[in-house]
Formats: C-alpha cells, sequence, structure tokens
C-alpha cells in the first residue's frame, strides 16, 4: 500500500523544457522497510522507488558477485557482494540528505530521489571478478551500468515511471557529468559515500583493523554549497583518520600480492579460453556463456547471464580439458595453488625480464601464460592531478568565517602523503613447475637462481 502524494512537482529537465514528475516519485512505503547491514546496522527504505529497484533482476543480480573479487582466497571473510556495499552506499546518502541536508538553504530537495538512485545503482555494471573480465574482454563496466539505466531492463523501467529524462540523470550522477556537482560529490569525491561504504566494508568482511574511521563524526559536519560538499574545520581530525585508512587499506588488502596472484591466473584462464576458442579449439563443454564474449558481439543479456557461480562451473570444467595450460591455470584458481612472486620492474630491469622469458620458452613454459608482470599503483590523496583522467574533487575545509581552505593546507597528516603516487612491480610464475626437475632440470636451475633472492616465498 502506498501514501500517495498528490501534488505535481514541476522538473526541470536537461533541455530546459518543465515535465511533469508523476506521484511516483514522491510515494512512500506504508511502512519502512529495513535491511540488516553488520556496517551500519539498519539500511532504511521508505522510498517505493528505492524498494522497487532492489527488487529488480539486474540489482539482484549484484548478490552474486563479491565486491572484492579474489580477495576472498586471501582473506576468507571477504565474501560480501556487491549488493551490500550498493545498499551501504544508498544507505549513507540516505543519512546526509535526510539527515544533516534536510531544510538547509544550499540543499535542493527535488535532487533527493535522483541522489539515491543513484547511490544505489553506481556498481549496476559490475561483471564477475570485474578486474580480470574486464581486462581482457576490453570491457568497461561504466557502459555496461548506463546500458542497464538506459537499455531496456527492468531497472529502466522503474526509473522511467518516476519521468521520462530520469534514467538519462541517474546515469549523469554516475557518470560525473550531471550539472549540479553537489549531487555528483556525495557519490564520487575524495570523501564520498561509496569510499565511506566499501572502506569499512572491506574492513569488516577481511577482519582487518585498519579501514575504521568515525563516519558518524564526518557525516554530521558535512554541508551543502553552491556546487560542492564541503567538511567543517572542526571536522578535520575524522577525515585525516579517514584518510590514513584508506591508504592503509590499499597498501594491506587492495594490492595484497597473493590476491593479485589469484588475478593472474584468472585473467589468464579467461585469456587462454578465448584465445584456444578463436583458434577453432574444439571444447568438451561447449563454453556458451562466454561465445559472445570471445568473438566481442555482446549484448546486454549476454553480459547479465554472467556471474561468478558461473565462472567457477567452468573453471571446474576447464580443469577436465585437454589443452594443458588451460586445465592446469583451472586447477590452480579452484584449487588455490597460485603464482610465486618477486618484485620487479621490467622497466627498470629489462635485460634480467627478457632472459627470463627466454628461459621460459626454454622450459617448456609459455611465458605468455607463465611470468606475469602486474603493476599497482595508488595516489592516497591528492589536490590536483594534472593529466589525470578522472579528476577527484579535493576536501574543503570550511574555516569558522566561511573560508575554505583545502585539506592539506591545513592538515600535516594529509600533506605528508598528499601527491605522492605509491607504484608496485612485481612478477609472477608457478615455482613449483620450476621446482620440478623432471624436465628442463638446467634451466629451470638457470631460472630459479634468476629469481632468488628477490621478494618473498
Ligand atoms: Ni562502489
Amino acid at each position: 500500500m502506498l501514501v500517495l502524494y498528490l501534488s505535481h512537482i514541476i522538473e526541470q529537465i536537461g533541455n530546459g523544457g518543465a515535465v511533469q514528475l508523476t506521484h511516483y516519485a514522491k510515494a512512500k512505503l506504508q511502512e519502512e522497510k529495513v535491511f540488516k547491514d553488520p556496517v551500519h546496522r539498519y539500511v532504511h527504505v521508505r522510498d517505493q522507488v528505492i524498494w522497487d529497484l532492489v527488487g529488480t533482476k539486474e540489482f539482484q543480480r549484484l548478490r552474486r558477485i563479491r565486491q572484492l573479487g579474489t580477495t576472498f582466497l586471501v582473506f576468507h571473510g571477504a565474501e560480501h557482494s556487491r549488493f551490500s556495499h550498493s545498499l551501504g552506499v544508498y544507505e549513507i546518502v540516505r543519512r546526509i540528505v535526510d539527515d544533516i541536508f534536510a531544510g538547509r538553504p544550499e540543499w535542493d530537495e527535488d535532487e533527493r530521489l535522483l541522489v539515491l538512485c543513484a547511490a544505489l545503482l553506481h556498481d549496476l555494471g559490475h561483471g564477475p571478478f570485474s578486474h580480470a573480465f574486464e581486462n581482457v574482454f576490453e570491457l568497461d563496466h561504466e557502459f555496461y551500468t548506463r546500458q542497464i539505466l538506459l537499455g531496456d531492463t527492468e531497472v529502466n523501467a522503474v526509473l522511467k515511471k518516476v519521468s521520462a529524462g530520469f534514467p538519462e540523470k541517474v546515469s549523469q550522477v554516475i557518470e560525473k557529468t550531471y550539472p549540479n556537482k553537489q549531487v555528483v560529490s556525495l557519490i564520487s569525491s575524495q570523501i564520498d559515500a561509496d569510499r565511506m561504504d566499501y572502506l569499512q566494508r572491506d574492513a569488516y568482511f577481511t577482519g582487518v583493523s585498519y579501514g575504521h574511521f568515525d563516519m558518524e563524526r564526518i557525516l554530521r559536519v558535512m554541508r551543502p554549497r553552491k556546487n560542492q560538499v564541503v567538511i567543517k574545520a572542526t571536522g578535520m581530525h575524522a577525515v585525516e583518520d579517514y584518510i590514513m585508512s584508506r591508504y592503509q587499506m590499499y597498501l594491506q588488502i587492495y594490492f595484497h600480492p597473493v590476491s593479485r596472484s589469484a588475478e593472474v591466473v584468472l585473467n589468464n584462464i579467461l585469456k587462454r579460453a578465448k584465445q584456444l576458442s578463436l583458434a577453432g579449439y574444439k571444447f568438451k563443454h561447449e563454453p556458451t556463456h562466454f561465445l559472445a564474449f570471445f568473438r566481442n558481439s555482446i549484448t546486454l543479456d549476454d553480459y547479465l547471464a554472467l556471474d561468478e557461480s558461473i565462472l567457477f562451473t567452468y573453471f571446474q570444467l576447464w580443469m577436465q580439458e585437454e589443452d594443458a595450460i588451460l586445465s592446469d591455470l583451472s586447477r590452480r584458481f579452484v584449487n588455490r595453488k597460485l603464482f610465486q612472486y618477486i618484485d620487479l620492474d621490467p622497466g627498470v630491469e629489462l635485460d634480467k625480464y627478457q632472459k627470463l622469458q627466454e628461459l621460459f620458452k626454454q622450459a617448456d613454459l609459455n611465458p605468455d601464460y607463465y611470468l606475469v608482470h602486474d603493476t599497482t599503483a595508488d595516489l592516497p590523496y591528492d589536490f590536483y592531478r594534472p593529466g589525470e583522467e578522472e579528476v577527484r574533487v579535493p576536501i574543503f575545509l570550511e574555516m569558522k568565517n566561511g573560508e575554505l581552505r583545502e585539506l592539506s593546507r591545513e592538515s600535516i597528516i594529509v600533506d605528508s602523503i598528499s601527491g605522492r603516487m605509491k607504484r608496485d612491480h612485481k612478477v609472477y610464475f608457478p615455482l613449483d613447475f620450476l621446482e620440478d626437475n623432471s624436465t628442463h632440470p638446467a634451466v629451470k636451475k638457470q631460472i630459479l637462481a634468476l629469481l632468488q633472492g628477490k621478494g618473498k616465498n
């Protein structure tokens, strides 16, 4: 049952024309729905639109995609899904707009439903094991988010009931092209609801002690200003804590060398399957779910049909394949027999890397699949990044006199890590193969000597 608001709201759309919103935009559930959440305790839903979006099949699909990809192979608790993260981001934004921003002259209440929908749907286009999947098939989850919002989907049908131009507006907020940057920065800036949720959620589910900060305090000191959201200067220390927690989570969790090893193996399984398929290899089990991806003729339905359980099913089937590389890599992923690694930057030690490639070939180990350079980079905080494709709005503190000051100019802690890019290069390889002396013992000895004394394990 709905409580209907009969007043009609006038909405300005992009082309300047005025359209009437249906009363659906303001429809409230008669009773509030709550989701129990380990991070935010409860996620509250009163809006009919939000409730209907959660019930769509495209949003439910996010239950079958892990938030942290292969990290569960290192931190076994990290089984949480993009579904729980998306609800969490929605809940943070809901608290900001309903508890902190509501009634303030700088906040436009007409943006409320838009920003809630964008928060809920911001990761809608993520595929299974996003990173490796997008890399091998040259896909972009943001493209698919847009397709799902605007295409023939259940999500689109719900959004369209709000108004004809509403799906496009939600898409613009997620793509950061929406004119009102205040709305955009709630979802993506250097201190946005997306990051605030994933830092806490990932810390909770991995079980690490970093990643915690006083979000309640940060929310209390957030203020809507023209085209941006600022932080009252009294909240600076809570923000410092947030920046540090982000810095530590990247080093300890997101760039963990062993989950990157799993990612490397996963990447190469997909790469091998694609290569075999294009070369006309006859699979024992036709990989029907993947054919469109191998041929690069992907429809939205093909994309939405995949999830992580389907990928795992294929990996189990591929363990039985004739192709030695595909079956070996699949076995490694399923049974967690991952690659070892050393710190090596081919940009600096090119000779050594090329020598290794040569020796791997001599040892009958295809270096395309068994000698992999992987690099990560992170910028914990920055106020300006020239040439960066994804420019994030810096954090501004609002002083008592109303003056705005960029965070790193006020905080010694933030200043010390500001603009510092952390880069890490590793080379991954199957140590068990190299230690197996039944074939090419002399070459393998040479390889091991080259790899020795670097990195761990
Ligand atoms: Ni997200």
